[in-house]
């Protein structure tokens, strides 16, 4: 097992047999020796520093129905809002006065925001914060669409392709979405030179080990700047309501192996993973990550922007997430900066 952990290490890759084996056979030891070995790496290229993102939600009407997710254009109950651009803008400098130095836009597929008035939301941020980075996180569109987000000054670019394998890509979405095309969105990004960002849900249902060692293979080849990872939570108005939460302990011991095959990847401790462990966070860090990303969204639609059930923070202003994030990150030996948080690139 642990020479698994250190033929990764070196090698940066392994097989799906050996993904899968590790993934078979974790143990509270072998969690140890992984998650040392991934601090001792995160620290060569990032120190002790965590980086904030500030994340703004900024609508959750959707075009899509994913299975797993609350604001899925079927749930009737979800209660519908879109941000202005005043209004995001002001999410902007209520986070800068906090320290924050990127912005990530996150939304659902929602055609109200035309390639247009996303130029426009996006120009009008780097003109007042030309020292902070903007994220995006508004899911699949065309080469030409990405292009003009990128010109108008958008740097990065999140979007999870949730599970590499085909047959479990079809099981969590309806058949109008498909796996291909997302993967041919993070090539088109990539490209068009953003940072990007995928990722996948822990425990997401049906998912298999062999999933999951193809998730890790995919993102070998991707070679991401970014990846974000957190368990599966039910949320209650959707097919998989009664389904399992994903675990801390494979999400842990996934970051671990990430940091070790992406040696300098960015890398978030989620917000699902403080939903599902009070510590989540902290222990994620501990595991290899090196991102946190507290809300910066106007505390009135918080609660509305539930993607699962029981999501922390939906109460709180985003300056008590600020400092709740910094003392947390304190209390583990760890400093939030007030920096952009560019990738670096591997040695
Ligand atoms: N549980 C955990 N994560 C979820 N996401 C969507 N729904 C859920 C859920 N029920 C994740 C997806 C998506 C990201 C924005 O949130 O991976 O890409
Ligand atoms: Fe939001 Fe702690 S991070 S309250």
């Amino acid at each position: 097992m642990k020479q698994l952990v250190d033929k990764l290490e070196r090698r940066r890759t392994l097989s799906k047999e050996e993904f899968v084996y590790l993934i078979e056979n974790r143990t509270a030891e072998l969690d140890e020796y992984l998650f040392e070995k991934a601090r001792a790496v995160r620290h060569r290229y990032y120190g002790h520093d965590i980086y904030i993102r500030g994340l703004i939600e900024f609508t959750n009407y959707c075009k899509n129905d994913c299975y797993y997710c609350g604001i899925r254009k079927s749930n009737i109950s979800a209660v519908r809002y879109r941000l202005t651009k005043e209004q995001i803008l002001s999410c902007c400098k209520n986070g800068y006065d906090l320290g924050f130095r990127t912005f990530v836009l996150q939304g659902g597929e929602d055609g109200y925001y035309t390639d247009d008035k996303m130029v426009d939301i996006i120009a009008s941020i780097k003109s007042q914060y030309p020292d902070c980075a903007v994220t995006l996180s508004i899911g699949e569109k065309s080469k030409e669409s990405y292009q003009a987000y990128f010109n108008a000054g958008a740097d990065r670019y999140l979007l999870r392709h949730e599970t590499a394998n085909h047959s479990h890509y079809a099981k969590l979405h309806p058949a109008s979405l498909s796996i291909d095309n997302r993967k041919q969105c993070l090539y088109n990004l990539k490209e068009i030179g953003y940072e990007v960002g995928c990722g996948f849900m822990v425990g997401s249902p049906f998912q298999k080990p062999e999933c999951i060692a193809e998730d890790m293979q995919f993102m070998n080849e991707l070679q991401p700047q970014m990846v974000g990872i957190g368990p599966f939570i039910p949320h209650h108005e959707t097919p998989f309501a009664d389904e399992k939460c994903g675990t801390i302990e494979l999400t842990l011991f996934l970051l671990g192996l990430i940091r070790l095959m992406l040696p300098s990847v960015l890398l978030p401790a989620t917000t699902a993973l403080g939903t599902i462990h009070p510590m989540g966070r902290e222990k994620g860090i501990l595991a290899g990550a090196n991102v946190v990303m507290p809300n910066l969204s106007p505390v009135e639609v918080r609660k509305n922007y539930l993607l699962y059930d029981n999501k922390i923070c939906t109460g709180d202003e985003a300056a008590e997430c600020r400092f709740c994030m910094q003392r947390r990150m304190e209390s583990i030996g760890y400093h939030v900066v007030v920096d952009r948080g560019d990738f670096k690139s591997a040695k």
